[in-house]
């Protein structure tokens, strides 16, 4: 168990490491939530202090991110204050063959899908464990609600096929708060989801819904951290242009 964990360590840092080597000087970044993500602010955060790369402006997606970038001294800005987002880079928690997915697993889902659409490029960073053939077979579907509102989307999203149950927190009593200070239902439906485009519509169009973790049509690139020969590797995976 220490040892497949430690493999999926070695395969996350491999794919930080290749996307922090696509930023260039005087980039604006859309910086990521989760723990991939957190690893490729690290070695942003260390070519920055190094010198190797300069004038960078970040844009977080979460408290995390912001606590993280504070810590190491890369410059911030909102999404209001800046003018463009060269280069996004964030995990997933499932990409699917069309490169759809699954995000929230972190509960930062909304403020990611903003910088990701902004984004001119948006490069996911995953280990090998979070390619499936169909989505929401294994991982459950966020969906971010107005707290006074959850009982009632959640009686909606059965009439979509969806089983939804509200996440609860760990090492705080009741469930899991947003950084908007709103709640999440993880859902599941029946026999995956076959059409994301269309299920992102859906959802979103449920009075009190917020945000759901369907990323559609806006990954450029995906890198897949890989163990071959027992080291870590990176795949690319390109969106072929329609
Ligand atoms: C947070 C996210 C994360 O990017 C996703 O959960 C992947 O996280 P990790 O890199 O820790 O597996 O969407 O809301």
């Amino acid at each position: 168990m220490a040892l497949m964990a430690d493999l999926q360590t070695q395969m996350k840092q491999a794919v930080a490491d290749a996307a922090v080597e696509q930023i260039k000087d005087g980039m604006v970044l859309g910086l990521g939530s989760g723990s991939t993500a957190a690893l490729m602010i690290k070695a942003l955060g260390a070519k920055l202090a190094s010198g190797a790369l300069k004038d960078i402006i970040g844009v977080t997606t979460s408290f995390q991110g912001e606590v993280l970038a504070a810590e190491l001294n890369i410059p911030l800005l909102s999404l209001n204050a800046v003018d463009r987002i060269d280069l996004a880079i964030d995990g997933a928690d499932e990409v699917d063959p069309g490169f759809q997915l699954i995000k929230g697993g972190g509960a930062c889902h909304v403020q990611e899908k903003l910088v990701a659409a902004r984004a001119e490029r948006f490069v996911v960073v995953v280990d090998s464990t979070k390619l499936v053939d169909r989505l929401n077979l294994e991982f459950l579907l966020p969906v971010e609600v107005l707290p006074g509102a959850w009982r009632q989307v959640r009686q909606q999203l059965a009439a979509l096929g969806g089983k939804a149950e509200l996440r609860m927190a760990e090492r705080k009593a009741g469930p899991v708060v947003t950084d908007q200070g709103n709640l999440v239902l993880d859902v599941a439906i029946n026999g995956g989801i076959s059409d994301p485009a269309a299920l992102e519509l859906m959802v979103n169009n449920i009075p009190g819904v917020l945000e759901n973790g369907l990323f559609v049509d806006l990954v450029d690139e995906v890198l897949v951290g890989e163990i071959t020969g027992g080291k870590a590797g990176v795949r690319s995976l390109q969106k072929r242009l329609s």
